[in-house]
């Protein structure tokens, strides 16, 4: 994030009570703020200290002074959309929203998302346009806010449901073709309006001199896994898009709508996945989060805030994740306000923060760093108690000693196991490793693995490591060498090159 951004965004800063009484599932419990002098006391002021933004989505007639107190960036929810402001031939319309809430933000000193110049959906005027009339458009809207826009999501839902990992079909995607028929739009005579429609913005951005950001924007392309284990190929070709592109694409939103749909879980692998887009050179936000409250039929996870508080720590945890963007404030002003996705109940501007407002906030609180977004496992206390008389003492043997020892319950097998799993595209593989310890507790690891030639480490996470070709050693960091018997913990690295099969080699200290 730039300096000027971190000004724009700076707030006061005011001390916090060394513990907050917090509701959770009914039950109140202490939740203690570390550290208790440095503590913010609104998402703003610890998202900023921390680095990143974090806004929100809003409309005209929900300017409430909440916006300014507790989010350092907005999104206008729909006011930028084409069905609002564009005109059939890509002229401007109807952009007293717009600019109600870019000025706004401009007062208020927060960072404005533009959303959305080219969607299939709300289309409005533009349904069916030609790429021509598409790149008027963006010159009309990039051009109309220039800087005020720090970052624009210049496509917007380009991949299908369902984890096909292809294009949508629909307008404007119809106008893809693939001249070799290779199944990419990628090659010099293929076209495609994702790259045609970042060529464009770029071009206007820097005619301009404008600091705008392009950013993709997607959902269900949070995990590198989905539900079950399997890839997630729409997050993959979301991948393949940003590295092909990356000259024009600056930043990658992961909409981050939750719910218990089996693409859109919340995985375990969503930090190692910001972490392979942030490797790429891009800024990572989650744009549009909610997460269901479904109380009745939970299946992603535990309880709303500690999921939140889940997602904010994977984005801490990567430091090109630069910002987070809730969709919008209350639940009962949200686009889903049957699953409570939000932060806040009320409405109208009189609102109440949920026990996931108190997650969030403890979280940023803490800061980025190397906090694991699963706590790393404690060694249990011990469960027998030291004895208290001394041990009886043994009388010399009276009869010869056995010549064959009396068996012996074997003693724990020290030592680890590991597994990997990989997750593969062209050119390149993400892996995740599970160190799980034997029958004794370990205090340490080191993961050995021989990569086959032409396969090269490029970053890791929660391991440190030695080498990135041939034979590479992982070990433990400080937070995540103990394992308990029988448990595990996880690490993960990216790589370029072809890779399959890796057999790990894990001894335990
Ligand atoms: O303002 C009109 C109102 O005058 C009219 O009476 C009413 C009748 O239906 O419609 C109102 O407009 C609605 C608008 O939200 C404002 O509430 C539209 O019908 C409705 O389609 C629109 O839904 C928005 C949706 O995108 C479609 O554009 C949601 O508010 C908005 O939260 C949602 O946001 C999308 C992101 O842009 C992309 N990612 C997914 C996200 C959630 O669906």
């Amino acid at each position: 994030m730039s300096s000027s951004l971190r000004q724009r965004m700076r707030v006061s800063r005011i001390a916090l009570p060394a513990a907050v009484l917090m509701l959770v599932g009914g039950a109140v419990t202490v939740q203690s703020i570390t550290p208790a002098a440095a503590a913010e006391t609104t998402l703003r002021a610890a998202a900023t200290k921390a680095g990143l933004f974090f806004g929100t989505a809003s409309s005209p007639n929900r300017l409430y002074p909440i916006l300014g107190q507790e989010f350092s960036q907005l999104t206008p929810e729909n006011d930028m959309k084409p069905d609002r402001i564009a005109t059939s031939s890509g002229g401007l319309q109807n952009t007293s929203g717009a600019d109600q809430l870019v000025n706004h933000a401009q007062s208020n000193n927060m960072v404005v998302r533009g959303h959305t110049l080219v969607w299939h959906s709300q289309a409005g005027a533009l349904q069916g346009a030609s790429q021509s009339t598409l790149n008027t458009f963006i010159g009309n809207a990039i051009n109309r806010w220039g800087s005020k826009i720090a970052y624009w999501d210049v496509v917007n839902e380009s991949l299908e449901d369902n984890n096909t990992g292809r294009r949508r079909n629909q307008w404007p995607h119809t106008m893809n073709r693939d001249a070799n028929g290779d199944g990419d739009f990628f090659d010099a005579g293929d076209t495609d309006v994702i790259r045609d429609s970042f060529i464009r913005a770029k071009q206007v951005v820097q005619a301009g001199g404008f600091s705008t950001k392009l950013c993709i924007n997607d959902y269900d392309v949070e995990g590198l896994t989905v539900k079950g284990g399997g890839p997630n190929r729409k997050a993959n070709a979301l991948y393949d898009i940003v590295r092909t592109y990356r000259q024009y694409i600056d930043c990658v939103g992961f909409q981050s709508h939750f719910n218990d749909n089996p693409n859109s879980i919340i995985t375990n692998d969503l930090q190692a996945n910001i972490q392979r887009f942030a490797d790429l050179g891009v800024e990572v936000h989650l744009s549009e989060v909610d997460i269901d409250d479904d109380l009745s039929n939970n299946d992603i996870g535990a309880g709303q805030a500690e999921n939140y508080r889940k997602v904010v720590r994977a984005c801490l945890n990567v430091a090109k994740c630069t910002g987070i963007t809730v969709w919008g404030i209350s639940d009962s002003e949200s686009w889903r306000s049957s699953e409570r996705g939000l932060l806040f109940t009320g409405s109208n501007g009189s609102y109440q923060k949920k026990a996931a407002y108190h997650a969030v906030l403890d979280e940023l609180n803490k800061g980025r760093g190397s906090t694991p977004t699963t706590p790393p496992p404690t060694t249990p206390p011990p469960t027998t108690p030291p004895p208290t008389t001394p041990p009886p003492t043994t009388p010399p043997p009276t009869t010869p000693p056995p010549t064959t020892p009396p068996p012996t319950t074997p003693p724990p097998t020290t030592g680890c196991t590991a597994t990997v799993s990989l997750n593969s595209w062209t050119g390149g593989f993400v892996a995740t490793v599970r160190v799980t310890a034997g029958t004794a507790p370990i205090r340490g690891w080191n993961v050995q693995l021989t990569l086959p030639s032409g396969a090269t480490v490029t970053s890791v996470w929660n391991a440190d490591r030695t080498g990135t070709s041939g034979s590479v050693q992982f070990s433990n960091v400080n937070y995540n060498g103990t394992v308990n018997a029988g448990q595990y913990t996880e690490f993960g690295f990216q790589g370029t090159g072809a890779t399959s099969g890796l057999t790990p080699v894990c001894t335990a200290s």
